[in-house]
């Protein structure tokens, strides 16, 4: 471990879009949880900071589909996410915003002492705009073909197939987000991070790191190799941090920019005293947990920016973690498939650790891993209730039966040594696994600790000798006592709730790390007579999580709202009803049919592509309602003047729009 005097560790900035779910437990805030709960066990100086990014296109886009502000979205999420953090016990000790006023200063601070530097590349170019929404599209405003040839709707920033950071300029066929249309090009001022120029000081600075672990140093040396390339620091939006200089109307400070700051900021706000030796004292360690979608802003980005500002320490190490999925499919949360922590709360009361352990024994280090409810009731049934919830029962039990709930003295120190040596190296390996940022690894030694305990106990039998040799038996109970004592200690960080608890019934204060070992409670001490710590998950209670789920997900096909539109947007569509008066099969198309349609102001050509719903005979002198204004398009050789109307419930089946009456070909629909 890192021998540094202090630590700050940070655990991403969620986006405040939505609520928490599992994925993201797994991906950065129970393993920042657990290193954080470890340090301060080992009595080191900690700050553990994190927060909700507030700004960005992820927080304008929810906030339209939502028809609310964008401080109306981040406000509810903020709430939501805080309140379920505070309940799971994640523990931070400062858990802020960035779109507070604060925030806001400090990051317009850091961007001024760049600029003042000259650090900043002022470059005019052409960029794509909306010319219908008259706005610029960066980010996730604008879609397109990934040239990775596997996703057509790659964002500008990402492809969330192949992983990689894009510029919307990458994109082939870009599409807006907000209107659909394709963008036209516009020139606009921002500024950049000529990153090509500071790749030689952030190689050095990896090279360094040979302790990173090894899909955090692969994706750096991905971009690396690939060769950097200057990155606007600034948008045209009117959402975010505004940059602080003359003649930038208009124009915000890149999310990326400013989010990590926040990092920085909500230091400030713990320690307004104190708050630079966090960041710029070299006796500081600062470990950045994130997923690994955040990797290059955490390795590449922040610490050229904090290179630049020439005052602040480095990230000393980025663990980041792969996905973790559901039931075996990538968690979606325009699928709803996700198991949302508020909701589990909500399921679940009082059983953070159950959700807590299966996550850590599930946690995606190296790959992208599964959670599912029957390993979830598995896990809760086989390992803790029947492994560690059991061990420390039975303990208890046995010292009520003998002793009364007393704790007997021991005959002498040496006796039965070698389960200390034991408990001993595990601790030893408990602490170099969470050094080394191997959690389930770590977790797998607790258990084997409850293991090592349980043998004991069918090793040496103390309810069959009692009665011939008492004497015997108080030492057995004595030594299992304090293995349970130290079970409570050392499962502090892994299972916090369940570490209290038992500490509760060993009628304990609060005990840390340094206080393992084989003396830790004295003879005549008095305990519960029982401890009920864990219990077992029925099959009902899995399946019906399970149902939900599937339910969840399939109310999911309904396609969300549109966003709103102007009654003058409507009157712009023309639909009519019309007669299809003649109707065949295009050769060479499964999905096309080629119709006449009587409209009542001529008879047009309309291809629909509906021949796996209807046959010709079928469609056939139907009514049917047409969109006959629509841009005359190409298909299969002919052209289609207009649109049928049909219903799509999203799943695979479309059903013909039809008057309810005969009425005349030529009607208006509205
Ligand atoms: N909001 C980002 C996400 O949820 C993470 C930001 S981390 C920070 O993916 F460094 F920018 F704060």
């Amino acid at each position: 471990m890192c021998q540094k005097k202090r630590h700050l560790v940070t655990a991403a900035l969620i986006y405040a879009n939505g609520p928490i779910h599992i994925g993201h437990l797994a991906g950065c805030y129970i393993p920042s949880d657990l290193y954080v709960r470890f340090l301060r066990s080992k009595g080191k100086d900690v700050k553990f900071i994190s927060g909700t990014d507030e700004h960005g296109v992820p927080i304008t886009i929810k906030a339209r589909d939502e028809n609310k502000s964008p401080q109306e979205v981040v406000d509810h999420y903020y709430k939501l996410i805080n309140d379920s953090f505070k309940e799971f016990g994640i523990s931070f000790d400062i858990f802020s915003r960035t779109s507070k006023e604060i925030h806001h200063k400090t990051s317009s601070e850091f961007f001024l002492n760049l600029y003042d530097k000259g650090t900043f590349q002022e470059i005019t170019s052409s960029q794509y705009y909306d010319e219908k929404e008259k706005q610029f599209l960066s980010d996730r405003y604008i879609t397109g073909e990934c040239p990775c040839g596997n996703n057509n709707n790659a964002y500008g920033d990402q492809c969330e197939v192949c992983g990689k950071t894009l510029s919307p300029m990458d994109l082939k066929n870009p599409k807006s987000t907000l209107s659909g249309n394709s963008p036209i090009l516009k020139e606009t001022k921002n500024w950049y991070l000529p990153m090509d120029k500071l790749q030689g000081n952030i190689e050095k600075y990896i090279d360094k790191k040979k302790d990173w672990k090894s899909n955090v140093v692969g994706q750096c040396k991905s971009w690396l190799n690939d060769g950097l390339k200057p990155r606007a620091m600034t948008r045209d939006l009117d959402w975010g941090v505004s940059v602080p200089i003359k003649n930038a109307d208009g124009k915000v400070l890149y999310v990326w920019f400013d989010a990590p700051i926040g990092y920085i900021t909500a230091t400030k706000e713990l320690e307004p005293e104190n708050w630079e030796k966090y960041w710029k004292d070299d006796e500081t360690s600062l470990i950045h947990f994130i997923g690994k979608d955040n990797i290059v802003f955490h390795t590449i980005i922040f610490p050229m920016m904090l290179m630049e500002h020439e005052d602040y320490i480095l990230p000393e190490n980025v663990p980041a973690n792969e996905f973790m999925n559901l039931e075996g499919e990538k968690i979606s949360t325009s699928r709803n498939w996700a198991v949302w922590l508020h909701e589990y709360l909500n399921d679940f009361p009082d059983m953070q650790d159950e959700l807590r352990y299966c996550l850590i024994t599930n946690l995606p280090e190296n790959k992208d891993s599964d959670f599912s409810w029957k390993d979830f009731q598995q896990k809760n049934n086989n390992e803790l209730v029947a492994i560690l919830g059991n061990y420390i029962n039975r303990v208890f039990v046995l010292c009520d039966k003998f002793f009364d709930k007393k704790v007997p003295g021991v005959s002498s120190k040496d006796i039965d040594s070698e389960i200390f040596t034991d408990l001993k190296d595990i601790i030893e390996k408990i602490e170099s696994s969470i050094e080394k940022f191997r959690f389930r690894e770590a977790m797998s030694y607790v258990i084997d600790v409850a293991r090592l305990g349980n043998k004991y106990l069918t090793d040496t039998e103390p309810w069959k000798i009692f009665k011939d040799n008492p004497e015997r038996v108080k030492d057995i109970i004595y030594n299992s006592i304090q293995i349970v004592a130290n079970i409570s200690i050392i499962c502090g960080p892994f299972l916090p709730f369940t570490s209290k608890k038992i500490k509760e019934h060993l009628n304990i204060n609060d005990l840390n790390w340094i206080d393992t070992g084989s003396e830790i409670i004295n003879p005549d001490h008095i305990i519960s007579g029982k401890a009920h710590i864990f219990s077992k998950i029925e099959d009902e209670i899995i399946e019906d999580q399970i149902k939900k789920l599937k339910l969840n997900n399939e109310n999911d096909k309904i396609m969300p709202q549109k966003n709103i539109i102007e009654f003058d947007d409507f009157t712009k569509v023309d639909i009519r009803v019309g007669t299809v008066t003649e109707a065949e099969n295009i050769p060479k198309s499964d999905k096309l049919l080629k119709l006449k349609v009587d409209t009542g102001l001529d008879k047009r050509t309309i291809l629909s592509g509906i021949s796996k719903y209807y046959s010709p005979e079928e469609i056939l002198n139907k009514k049917v309602m047409v969109l006959i204004n629509l841009k005359p398009r190409k298909m299969m050789g002919f052209e289609s003047q207009g649109m049928l109307l049909l219903a799509d419930d999203g799943d695979g089946n479309l059903s013909l729009m039809q008057p309810d009456s005969n009425i005349s070909n030529g009607s208006v629909v509205a």
